[in-house]
């Protein structure tokens, strides 16, 4: 007979899995990825050797680096046929949604579910890695008119998408500071789209299905949808004076300020830290951004009001502000998030494999019993 636990609405505190992926530190704003500290990763590492590192658990020789970006170069480009269905897409329509309907239709051509296969494991991580940039990048084919650069070969990972989205080769400074994004957003322990992935690979279904699964998730504005309403946000503010009122109104009527808060960090998100330095960087070589300035302001305010409710900025606060710079349009900025946290799903659901346990939770019912079915004519 199962033990039910304790209901706790959004499953706060309760663990859904055991995992040696990351790890996180909440009051202490420490962020771990396989042991180490994601400090030292977006300092040395890259976003590629950094997915290596959370799939496969250790860092790469220099030979296993060198095949496994050669082997994501090789398969970036996406079917025609992908390149197509974009095209019906509606132009009004949302980047995220073209991406959980591009992604969920590679198990259309890639879909055979050898899931005890190593072959067939690494050859979906290289397949999702490599093209989830180029359907991002190619949302513009929902633009009538535009068709879309191909991936550049000669350029590695982040270059290759500046390269895909601005159609021209990025100055190296930006190319850097995205792929640190990339190394920051790339996992997070058990976050609302790792949960869906992880539930939705638990009935043993592809890892296409995981990802636009996971992808559905973090499009929501409470979870990866938050760093483009940020900039949202700072634009309907438009001045540093008016930062105060337009947060004393969010409290008086309890509106959620986007890219504050978070479940288990209760101190300043150690990538909101790293972000903001990135985005100086870019200001002093690219030109400061008015926005800086209110965001500044704002996260001062807000801590003067909230930090005793364990309220500070999360790791969406800066990444629009760094976004903008590089040139990418705010709605493309949550699937950005989505091809970084591609690692993050897929070390997951790679770690899942073999546990062959289904999630099914319980709930506690608060309906009735043994109702009478009424007619219609009598309702
Ligand atoms: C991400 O989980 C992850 O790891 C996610 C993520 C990752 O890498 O995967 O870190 C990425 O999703 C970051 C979060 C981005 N979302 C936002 O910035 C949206 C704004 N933030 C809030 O919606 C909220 O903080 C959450 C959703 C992030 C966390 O919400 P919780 O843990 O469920 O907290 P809660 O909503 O129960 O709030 C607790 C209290 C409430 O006040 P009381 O009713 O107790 O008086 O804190 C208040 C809330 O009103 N509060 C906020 C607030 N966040 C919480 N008040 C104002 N503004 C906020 N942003």
């Amino acid at each position: 007979m199962t033990t039910v636990c304790e209901y706790k609405p959004g499953l706060e505190g309760i663990p859904v899995a055991q995992s040696s992926i990351s790890y996180v530190d909440g009051q202490k704003g420490i962020l771990e990825y396989r042991g180490i500290r994601i400090e030292e990763l977006a300092a040395k590492s890259t976003f590629l050797e950094t997915a290596y590192l959370l799939i496969w658990g250790e860092l790469p020789t220099k030979e296993e680096l060198n095949k496994f970006e050669n082997d994501i170069r090789y398969h970036r480009r996406i079917k025609y046929r992908i390149r197509d269905m974009m095209k019906c897409f509606p132009e009004t329509g949302h980047p995220m949604d073209a991406l959980q309907a591009s992604a969920a239709a590679l198990g259309l051509f890639y879909s055979k579910r050898a899931l005890d296969n190593p072959d067939y494991i690494r050859e979906a991580v290289v397949r999702l890695l490599a093209k989830i940039p180029t359907m991002v990048a190619a949302f513009k084919l929902m633009r009538k008119g535009n068709d879309p650069v191909q991936p550049n070969d000669e350029l590695d990972y982040a270059a290759n998408f500046l390269y895909m989205l601005n159609e021209r080769k990025p100055d190296p400074l930006a190319a850097k500071v995205f792929d640190i994004c990339l190394t920051l957003h790339a996992e997070h322990t058990m976050n609302a789209s790792t949960f869906s992935a992880m539930v939705t690979a638990s009935t043993l279904t592809d890892p296409y299905a995981v990802v636009a699964s996971a992808v559905g998730t973090l499009a929501g504005p409470l979870h990866g949808g938050a760093n483009e309403e940020v900039i949202d946000m700072l634009e309907e503010i438009g001045s540093v004076e008016k930062v105060r009122p337009y947060l004393d109104d969010c409290l008086q009527y309890k509106k959620k300020i986007m890219g504050f808060g978070h479940r288990v960090y209760k101190v300043k998100d150690p990538r909101a830290t790293i972000l903001q330095n990135l985005a100086e960087q870019m200001f002093d070589k690219f030109g400061h951004d008015k926005y800086y300035d209110i965001a500044l302001e704002m996260e001062r305010i807000v801590e003067e009001k909230l930090a005793h409710k364990g309220i500070y900025a999360n790791v969406d606060f800066y990444s629009g502000l760094v976004y903008r710079k590089l040139g990418i349009p705010s709605d493309l900025f949550t699937p950005i998030f989505a091809i970084a946290r591609v690692a993050g799903w897929l070390a997951h659901w790679k770690e899942q494999l073999g546990e062959n346990r289904i999630f099914r939770p319980t709930q506690i019912y608060t309906g009735f019993h043994d109702e009478p079915y009424i007619p219609i004519a009598e309702r």
